[in-house]
């Protein structure tokens, strides 16, 4: 932080990160409406249907162009940290879907009456630096005067049509596996609610998933997606549902970042998370407790790739079976 700051940037918002976004069920109810545009000449390989990280369209027999944008409210109340954590959770959506990104462009919500305007180079400042660290363009952007400061980007990226990360490529026989820890969610609420500093968390939220995402590629993994706002079961059940398969997950052997569990026995859950368990709860057979289940729901920031195959270096937490009575069994 290099501008004196004394703004506590997450009392600005009403929502948590990718907790804030809109519940699942209602957003599939409202899109599912929505007429596609049919034939415009280049096949859109990755769309609405399989609730995918960001879309694909085929170029030609080996380019394909990968699009997605994200932007949320203050995670954290340093400026330049929510700036970087905001732009590796944008480009990471490009990562799962096993694309590169090539450049993105600011989303930027301020109210510039409320919060010194510094504050938002600084915010700019973290996103160009990650953005720098992947390699990746910025040019421009759209910033708007809004009483909730927001902070994201769209990012365009290139793939190999035959080497996405799709979510409906699982295939049963093949283990899950997960590059990040979890936990973000309680301890950002923790955060926003004392102010208390989680060094370790921010540390995972910056990190990007691209050399994970090109590891993946490279062991010949084709399906995964990236842990974000519906948490780690949210996004599995996106998965196995669109894959036609049964996750079981091995609720030991998930990481968490320290002082996750201590955060949320002291209460400091989002919204979000539990929202994300009520969803999945219908096609969930589980044999452990209801705050096991909670963490394993927990809204993720700038989360980790989700991965089906082995990557040496991270933990294995789960395996893909056959279709079975529930998508999801945790054990
Ligand atoms: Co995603
Ligand atoms: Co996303």
């Amino acid at each position: 932080m290099t501008v004196e700051q004394t703004v506590r940037l997450t009392q600005f918002a009403s929502g948590g990160g990718c907790a804030c976004k809109v519940p699942p069920g209602e957003l599939e109810a409202v899109l599912g409406a929505l007429a596609p545009a049919g034939d415009t000449g280049h096949e859109l390989l990755v769309g609405l249907e399989s609730g995918d990280d960001a879309a694909v369209v085929r170029l030609d027999g080996d380019r394909a162009v990968v699009t997605t944008a994200d932007f949320f409210t203050p995670v954290v109340d340093d400026a330049y940290d929510w700036g970087r954590i905001a732009a590796a959770n944008a480009l990471s959506d490009v990562y799962a879907m096993g694309g590169t990104p090539l450049v993105a462009v600011n989303l930027l919500c301020w109210p510039r009456d409320r919060i010194p305007f510094e504050l938002a180079a600084e915010v700019l400042r973290g996103g160009s630096d990650i953005a720098r660290r992947a390699r990746c363009h910025v040019a421009g952007g759209h910033s708007i005067d809004d009483p909730e400061p927001k902070y994201g980007m769209a990012v365009t990226g290139v793939a190999h049509p035959d080497r996405l990360l799709r979510n409906d490529a699982a295939l049963a026989g093949l283990p899950l596996t997960l590059t990040k820890p979890l936990g973000l969610g309680v301890l950002n609420n923790r955060h926003k609610a004392t102010g208390e500093w989680f060094e370790e968390a921010v540390a995972v939220m910056t990190q990007l998933n691209g050399p994970a995402a090109a590891a993946a590629l490279d062991l010949g993994i084709r399906a995964g997606t990236d842990v974000t706002g519906f948490g780690l079961l949210g996004h599995l059940y996106k998965m196995v549902r669109a894959s036609g398969v049964t996750a079981v997950v091995d609720a030991a052997a998930v990481p968490y970042v320290a002082g996750a569990r201590e955060a949320l026995r002291d209460g400091y859950v989002p919204g979000g998370s539990r929202r994300n368990l009520d969803w999945v709860r219908p096609h969930l057979e589980s044999s452990v407790d209801e705050d096991e289940l909670l963490l394993l729901a927990d809204a993720q920031t700038s989360g980790g790739l989700l991965l089906v195959g082995e990557v040496p270096g991270h933990p294995v937490v789960g395996e893909l079976v056959p279709a079975g009575l529930s998508p999801l069994v945790v054990r």
